[in-house]
């Protein structure tokens, strides 16, 4: 496996590649790998002849006052579990090989990124397209793996590769779990005990509101409500963010669960900022 941090040495190797025929995954990761990332790295790589990883902290995605400068990184380990998954090449630019000191360029999806992480994170899927757009670009992968923990996310990327015409096929992956239901995140690492205690309540908060659409309840704002109460005596260390039902594709609010819909949570538990969703079929 080769370690890169020159994006144009990236480029070569993945040009070379591509005039040779070979297709090529691409995992982009912040690194601080957890088994949820290494998932994504086992559904890239029978799917390509190469594999690469790609571990960068993207400064354009993190708002003042937010937790780049604390983001918890482990490269060595990092690169180890990259290379006993089978990875090609792991990069990790540092951040003004990525952007130049006047760089002035960005790609932004602004209708799916309003609502959701959007609304408290203005600038943050402006930030996660354009490093994306210039991952695309450097390593042209045929498949690129993204996971379902960042719903919003993938489907922002989703819609800026079709109305883009960029040639790859974006894979989802589905959330992985502690065995208690917490999602797996690197920001799980800012969780005291205590607070890694209680976090579970999330997930088990989202199955329960699934559970009362299933039994008949159709309005949206009712089910919201529900859920905050639910927080409130089952998680009452977390302080809601957001916690909305919207359309899977558009990221729309829907007042009336009609059809398929995503609820999405984002929770403030101590440091950490948790992000959960479930996909209620109705
Ligand atoms: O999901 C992430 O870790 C990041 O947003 C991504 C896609 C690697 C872009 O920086």
């Amino acid at each position: 496996m080769k370690i890169l941090t020159d994006p144009i040495e990236l480029q070569h190797q993945c040009l070379t590649w591509r005039n040779q025929g070979l297709t090529i995954g691409l995992v982009p990761t912040m690194g601080f790998l957890h088994d949820g990332h290494m998932s994504l790295i086992d559904m890239a790589r029978p799917q390509c002849d190469k594999l690469v990883v790609t571990l960068f902290v993207n400064p354009t995605q993190f708002g003042e006052n937010e937790d780049l400068d604390n983001y918890p990184n482990d490269f060595d380990g990092d690169c180890a579990k990259a290379e006993a998954h089978g990875a090609d090449i792991v990069f990790a630019p540092a951040p003004d090989a990525m952007y130049a000191p006047d760089h002035s360029t960005w790609v932004n999806v602004p209708p799916l990124g309003t609502h959701l992480c959007g609304a408290s994170r203005p600038i943050h899927f402006r930030g996660v397209c354009t490093v994306v757009t210039k991952l695309f670009n450097l390593v042209q992968p045929t498949k690129a793996v993204f996971g379902q923990k960042d719903w919003q996310q993938l489907a922002i990327i989703r819609r800026m590769v079709r109305d883009l015409n960029i040639p790859v096929e974006i894979l989802g992956h589905p959330i992985v779990r502690e065995t208690d239901g917490l999602a797996l995140s690197s920001r799980n690492a800012y969780l005291t005990e205590a607070e890694r205690a209680a976090a579970p309540a999330i997930r088990q908060g989202l199955l329960k509101l699934a559970e009362r659409v299933k039994n008949g309840t159709r309005d949206a704002e009712a089910a919201k409500h529900w859920l905050v109460k639910e927080y409130a005596s089952t998680l009452p260390m977390g302080i809601v963010d957001y916690i909305e039902l919207v359309t899977p594709d558009s990221i729309e609010p829907v007042t009336t669960i009609s059809s398929p819909t995503l609820a999405a949570v984002a929770i403030r538990v101590g440091k950490a900022r948790l992000l959960d969703n479930i996909l209620i079929e109705v």
